[in-house]
């Protein structure tokens, strides 16, 4: 998989180069490409925002540093005739959940288009859906100070799906927002007590049915309780 990554501050997406990502990315499961936006500026001060149309406070990126960025991206394609697929982390997107990252997954080419300020030009959005797919997808329902964290976000949910990336792959199947659409049971590890807090028992029995049991009802209340809204049977909740 090939992903690429616009942004004023490429060395926000570094830390992909570390841990499994890193490995990832050595062992060629995805190639990543950051691209500095201020590269496509043409003025000595290298800008890339003004004031929003229509009064307001803040500043919007403007659009020809960012055409000119995508025009260089979709020039280099990983095979003839790919097109990739543009995601753009905003406030305002569409909510980003486990199975989008599944999707995503399946792309052989993403381009993040990593806003600042009060965001991008709308216009960039709408030139490259008429040339590509276009997703403006949200982490939740806080403001970052821009799209690189969310993008590193992505990336990441993203690329540990890929096959080849786990060394155990059965790890993903019991995660949080996973098939059960329920959140994960409490984990524990030895010793058996520490600090006046044991492992319960039922861990410790050997008897895979109870204890399979226990994780199942553990997992249950966790998510009636914290995420009540996974369980109710609505469109859009959980996977
Ligand atoms: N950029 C700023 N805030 C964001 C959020 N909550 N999700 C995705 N991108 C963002």
């Amino acid at each position: 998989m090939r992903i690429d990554v616009v942004t004023i501050f490429p060395d926000y997406l570094a830390p992909l180069g570390l841990s499994l990502p890193g490995k990832a990315q050595e062992r060629g499961l995805v190639d990543l490409r950051t691209h500095d936006l201020r590269e496509h500026t043409h003025d000595r001060h290298r800008t890339v925002d003004d004031t929003p149309s229509g009064g307001g406070a803040g500043m919007v990126m403007r659009p020809e540093p960012w055409g000119e960025a995508l025009d260089a991206i979709l020039a280099s394609p990983p095979e003839p005739a790919v097109r990739p697929r543009l995601i753009v982390p905003t406030p305002s997107g569409h909510p980003f959940r486990q199975a989008d990252a599944h999707r995503l997954a399946a792309e052989p080419w993403l381009v993040m288009a990593c806003g600042r300020y009060e965001g991008i030009d709308q216009r960039v959005v709408d030139w490259a859906a008429e040339r590509m797919p276009v997703e403006e997808i949200s982490l939740g329902d806080f403001v970052l100070n821009g799209g690189e964290v969310a993008a590193l976000a992505v990336i990441e949910a993203v690329i540990r799906l890929l096959p080849g990336f786990m060394g155990n792959p059965e790890s993903l199947a019991e995660e949080s927002h996973g098939g059960d659409g329920l959140l994960e049971y409490p984990v524990y590890t030895k010793p058996a007590s520490w600090r006046g807090h044991d492992v319960p028992d039922v861990l410790l029995s050997g008897d895979h049915g109870r204890i399979a049991a226990w994780r199942r009802e553990q997992a249950e209340r966790r998510t009636a309780e914290r995420r009540p809204d996974l369980l109710a049977d609505e469109p859009g909740s959980g996977d």
